[in-house]
């Protein structure tokens, strides 16, 4: 087979650099994305994602990739792949509204010996029993005339220590046959592929990983409630721990779990396993509980900073630095910044951020100070609080200046007068 014409349907934070690397490898690559402002953005060279620069982008083009908002049968494209929004309903369960779109959209152009492939994540059997039935609704049948897969995406917005091509990527296929032209499609664009018995063995793959991250964030999370009481110091714990060379993974605690998968992602499992077999996934819901008060104990520890010196939360100004849900990205899709802010604005403090990656921060009502400039803070804050530890700051200079900080993330050096860590 020659070189393939792939569609990435869905340009977002997983679509835009999967597109990028299947361009990079020198295969003819369509970006197809319902969001027609992005589309144009990205067809004049504009790029909407951290880990894209325009550059980036403008070099896609340049070997040959465009933008549009749909495909048509005349593009004769032989390898789909689809990475559109799965969020969470609010029962629990996946809207999976987008991929049911994307699919029809992708029916009307398909033709025989064509490869799709869903990225996006979503619990087990979403392939093969929502997504084929649409696929085949134009008369061709799946493993016969299609081939159909699952490849759960690896993609770690912010991440310098991995490119694309150096992740292994999972594939699993509705046959023997699917798994197969999908692993040769992959083979193109990482150095190692990884097959699995079947679709929902990839699908149960993406989640597990995801759990695991869930699940252990939280067993850390937990541990710096009670060590803070007890006066341990838990991450010099984890940094001893750490030196195990087997049988230990290193987490961080921190003020709480935001973004759109690691939150997200086990309750679609935790919903399917209810749905199949009556049973309550207990370690999903006990790590969301403990999680999800991470919030409230920053804002504790906040309170707690500001009595000891004589201040009343009602009274203080409160400086959040880094408001984004993860470090060097601007993304704030379930920061936990917005419940900290809310908390802290409703029990009347005056609440500044900085986030020289996210200026612009915007937390639903809450009166928010912007600080543009980090120095004009120092002096105009009671205490400060380090969310996210983006790269760009100047951490001792910071520790060094502000009256108190509480550091969320253990990441401050040791020994400066007037940090508090989580
Ligand atoms: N970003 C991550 O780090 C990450 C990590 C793990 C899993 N995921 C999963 O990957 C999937 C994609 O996530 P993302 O972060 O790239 O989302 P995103 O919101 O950044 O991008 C999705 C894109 O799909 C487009 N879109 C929506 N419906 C469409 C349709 N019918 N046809 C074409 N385009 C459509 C949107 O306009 C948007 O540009 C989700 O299932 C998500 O859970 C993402």
């Amino acid at each position: 087979m020659g070189d393939p014409v792939v569609a990435v349907v869905g340009l977002g934070y997983v679509g835009l650099p999967l597109a990028a690397r299947a361009v990079e490898a020198g295969l003819r690559v369509v970006g197809v994305d319902i969001d027609a402002d992005r589309v144009v953005a990205l067809n004049d060279g504009r790029s909407h994602i951290d880990d894209l620069t325009d550059a980036n982008v403008r070099a896609m083009l340049d070997l040959g990739f465009h933008a549009t908002t749909s495909v048509s049968p005349e593009d004769a494209i032989d390898v789909f792949v689809i990475c559109v929004p799965t969020p969470l309903l609010p029962g629990g369960g996946p809207d999976l509204s987008a991929v049911w779109a994307a699919g029809a959209d992708i029916a009307r152009s398909l033709r025989p010996g064509a490869l799709v492939v869903l990225e996006s994540t979503s619990y087990p059997g979403t392939t093969e029993d929502e997504l084929r039935p649409i696929l085949e609704s134009g008369g061709l049948v799946a493993g016969l005339d299609f081939a159909l897969a699952f490849s759960p995406e690896r993609i770690d917005p912010g991440r310098q220590t991995h490119d694309f091509a150096s992740v292994p990527k999972v594939v699993g296929g509705l046959t023997p046959a699917c798994r197969d032209r999908a692993a040769e499609f992959y083979g193109r664009l990482v150095t190692t592929v990884v097959t699995t018995r079947g679709l929902r063995e990839a699908e149960m793959a993406k989640l597990l990983e995801n759990t695991y991250r869930h699940v252990n964030i939280a067993l850390v999370n937990e541990m710096a409630r009670f060590c803070h009481t007890l006066g341990i110091d838990l991450w010099d714990a984890i940094e001893a721990a750490a030196t195990k060379p087997f049988g230990f993974q290193r987490f961080d605690p921190g003020p709480g779990v935001g973004g759109h998968c690691i939150p997200i992602d086990p309750n679609y499992l935790s919903h399917y396993v209810k749905e199949q077999t009556g049973e309550t996934f207990r370690f999903v819901h006990l790590a969301q509980e403990i999680n999800a008060t991470m919030p409230e104990f920053v804002v504790a520890r906040v309170q707690q900073l500001l009595s000891d010196r004589g201040i009343a939360l009602s009274e203080a100004r409160v400086l959040l630095i880094g408001v984004t849900y993860k470090a060097d990205v601007a993304d704030d899709r379930g920061t936990p910044a917005l419940p900290i802010a809310t908390s802290l604005a409703a029990a009347g403090a005056q609440v500044m951020f900085h986030d020289p990656v996210l200026p612009n921060w915007t937390a639903g009502d809450v009166p928010l100070v912007a600080v543009q400039l980090i120095d004009h803070a120092f002096d105009a804050c009671d205490v400060a609080v380090l969310l996210q530890a983006h790269r760009v700051l100047d951490l001792e200079l910071i520790a060094s200046s502000v009256p108190a900080l509480l550091d969320t993330r253990g990441v401050v050096p040791r020994g400066i007068p007037g940090v508090a860590y989580l």
